[in-house]
């Protein structure tokens, strides 16, 4: 099989840990060009995969000027920075690893689903929940009928409350205009998974949700604006008190998010504590993206589905499916099992499945799936049933956008009209 060539655009942590993988596969994949603006991410890279200096850049316009210079163009920017470089890799004739969302606006999402359509280039969303052995085994089984027909779906996505600090109030995907709703950019994961279990078309949606903890007004009175300055007369008990959470050691993740520096020591996560959101009191920062959300669905054949995300647990996935023969019930952390029950038998059955990557890191193995999937497809040998076409990814993508407008309309939303005129817009 053929070596795939990469060029990276977006050289941050998606990109360290997808690039990480690949180094570990050099037969497999050779990473030949970066387009990073922050030099120590860039020169890590770099020197990580011997990249030479002239295949460097530190903007997606001056990589993608080079015209194509890889077989596959991975796009790891934020969710703001999707369109530009998106559409220009595939003008060149790119196959894209885009992460996901899409983009960060329904306008955006088509426009990048049919300029890779109408070039016949692959784009495979990074919803790497598709590529873990608990979810393909999943698959699997609900396809060879071992619950008869799905009937319902109990979905339940905990963000867990430190990872919303840090990423959902703190971070970069606290606030919408820099990023997206939190539907969108956080749980399409979730949105695709179960469309993709069900394999039906979606007939119906509607939500609740609001951001109702992490708000200026429950600021313990006469608290510091960053928590490092210590005078909190709450700093000790606060479990979201910023030089407890990033000053140890503990979360490579956290700090190096924090910090924008890869390898960072001490100095530099204390200079962030200092100057920027990551230190700042979590009841006072520029947050807007919903701390709890609920969503009803409605698929073909009278499939229900509720789904809810929120910030308010120690984190992990956990999911019931209800057929006509049967259920099954799991969790995505700590479990390495998926738990059935037959009607028939009456009987309770424990089922393994390969937690390859471990089940609570790399995302469950999905990392480590979707590079390994990819390299799979691209030399056209890929069996599995994880990569979506971007048609695929893109509908899932519409419920999605559909659930935050009847969250914000307050509205019962016909998702088979809505998709009619997203499409003849
Ligand atoms: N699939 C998943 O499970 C998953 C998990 C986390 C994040 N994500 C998504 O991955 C994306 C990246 O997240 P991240 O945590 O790696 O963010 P990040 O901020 O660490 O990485 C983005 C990088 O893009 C770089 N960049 C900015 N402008 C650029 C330009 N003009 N040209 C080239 N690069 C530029 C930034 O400097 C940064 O290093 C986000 O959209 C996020 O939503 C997906």
């Amino acid at each position: 099989m053929k070596k795939i060539t990469v060029a990276v655009i977006g050289g941050g942590n998606r990109a360290q840990t997808y690039t990480g993988i690949m180094r570990k596969i050099p037969e497999q994949y050779q990473v030949v060009a970066v387009a990073e603006p922050v030099y120590n991410k860039r020169e890590f890279i770099q020197r990580k995969h011997k990249i030479p200096d002239e295949m460097c850049f530190e903007t997606w316009e001056d990589l993608l000027a080079q015209g194509k210079i890889a077989d596959l163009c991975m796009i790891t920017t934020m969710d703001r920075l999707r369109l530009g470089p998106a559409m220009k890799a595939i003008e060149l004739g790119y196959h894209l690893m885009l992460e996901k969302p899409i983009a960060s606006t329904l306008e955006e999402c088509k426009m990048i689903t049919e300029a890779a359509e109408k070039k016949g280039v692959k784009v495979i969303l990074c919803t790497v929940l598709r590529y873990t052995g608990l979810f393909k085994k999943v698959k699997d089984l609900i396809d060879d009928g071992l619950i008869g027909d799905v009937m319902s779906i109990n979905h339940e996505e905990g963000v867990g409350d430190v990872h919303q600090t840090h990423s959902y109030v703190r971070g970069n995907w606290g606030n919408v205009k820099k990023s997206a709703d939190m539907l969108v950019q956080k749980s399409c994961h979730d949105i695709d998974i179960i469309q993709w279990l069900i394999d039906k078309k979606c007939k119906s949606v509607q939500s609740y949700g609001a951001l109702t903890y992490f708000t200026k007004k429950n600021a313990p009175e006469g608290s510091p604006y960053r928590c490092i300055e210590g005078t909190c007369p709450i700093g000790d008990t606060c479990p979201y008190n910023a030089v407890n959470l990033y000053m140890p050691d503990n979360s490579y993740w956290m700090r190096s998010t924090a910090s924008g520096v890869f390898e960072c020591e001490d100095e530099h996560v204390e200079k962030a504590l200092r100057e920027t959101q990551y230190g700042v009191c979590v009841f006072k920062c520029d947050n807007d993206v919903v701390d709890h959300q609920t969503v009803n669905m409605l698929f073909e054949d009278d499939i229900t589905v509720t789904f809810t995300m929120n910030a308010f647990n120690k984190g992990g996935r956990h999911m019931h499916i209800m057929g006509t023969k049967g259920e099954l019930r799991f969790a995505t952390e700590g479990d390495t099992i998926i738990n059935h029950y037959d009607f028939i038998t009456k009987k309770d059955y424990v089922i393994e499945y390969n937690a390859k990557g471990g089940i609570t890191g790399a995302h469950g193995g999905g990392d480590d799936g979707i590079v390994q999937a990819i390299y799979e497809e691209l030399n056209g040998c890929y069996e599995g049933k994880s990569i979506p076409t971007i048609r695929e990814s893109y509908y899932n993508h519409v419920i999605t956008f559909a659930i935050e407008d009847a969250r914000k309309n307050g509205t019962v939303i016909d998702f088979e009209k809505y998709y009619d005129e997203v499409e003849n817009k």
